[in-house]
């Protein structure tokens, strides 16, 4: 919550094939800030998501949280590519919620969120439930700890994820259109439970989404890309009333 630099993508290329998605790609978040990421479909969103997750790596540039790299790691002096140990290391800090929830369907809830602090963390049985069952009050779904997930419905199983991805106390959240495949009476209640956790706690959040009114209410910033750069930031006042750049203007007026 200090401001201080926390995620920093330097120089950051990212091919597939011959398609450059991302292009010298250079960005900063501030530590405890809510940043959206706006742009057209295929700008290379979801890929930064993912390169933060660790999913994919850069073809150049380096990314890092929290002053350590992600992908790489300092060996007498030189930048070398990280080991899997120090990847997982770093990826501790990181949690993502994707548009499609990607529950455990053999667990029930309560397991599905104390898997990962269990087994990745180290956390006791009773120390992983305790914080679950936290988290599930905060996201509403107390009453439905012993359900699988498909005895839930699509936000009730969104909300799990958010819970989930929280059990780990990650540095930083990350969104991917958490709400978009969702039915439309079921989407109010997973932005509320957002909404909770932008407003009460001070995890860094990058946010992927089509719901304006949403990314008005909690982002600090909003970042819009296009060919693989962000080609224009600023608050969210700013970038939806009065943008600057034309392709901006042009994507906005699309999707407001
Ligand atoms: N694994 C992959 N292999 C090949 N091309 C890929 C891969 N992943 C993404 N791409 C391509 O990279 C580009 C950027 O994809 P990305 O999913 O990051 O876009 P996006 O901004 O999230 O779009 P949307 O708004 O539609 O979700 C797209 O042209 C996509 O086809
Ligand atoms: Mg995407």
């Amino acid at each position: 919550m200090d401001g201080s630099e926390l995620i920093r993508f330097d120089r950051v290329t990212k091919r597939f094939g011959d398609h450059v998605v991302l292009d010298d790609l250079e960005f900063t978040v501030a530590s405890g800030k809510h940043v959206t990421l706006i742009g057209p479909s295929g700008s290379g969103k979801t890929t930064i998501l993912r390169l933060l997750m660790t999913l994919l790596k850069p073809d150049e540039g380096t990314i890092s949280v929290g002053g350590r790299y992600l992908t790489h790691e300092e060996r007498n002096g030189k930048l070398v590519p990280a080991g899997e140990k120090h990847i997982r290391e770093v990826r501790k800090n990181i949690g993502m919620v994707f548009q499609q929830f990607n529950l455990f369907p053999n667990m029930r809830v309560l397991r599905n969120i104390t898997e990962a602090p269990v087994h990745v963390l180290g956390l006791s049985k009773e120390e992983a439930e305790e914080r679950a069952r936290e988290l599930l009050e905060l996201v509403g779904l107390t009453e439905h700890v012993d359900k699988y997930p498909s005895q839930l419905s699509g936000g009730q199983q969104q909300r799990v994820a958010i819970a989930r991805a929280l059990a780990m106390r990650p540095q930083v959240l990350l969104l991917d259109e958490v709400t978009s495949a969702l039915d439309p009476e079921l989407v109010a209640g997973v932005l509320d439970v957002l909404r909770d956790i932008a407003h009460t706690t001070d995890i860094t959040m990058l946010c992927v989404t089509h719901e304006m009114n949403f990314a008005r209410d909690i982002s600090d910033d909003v970042l819009m890309f296009n060919e693989g750069r962000v080609i224009e930031s600023g608050s969210p006042e700013k970038m939806f009333n009065d943008p600057d750049h034309p392709r901006t203007r042009e994507f906005l007026s699309a999707v407001l």
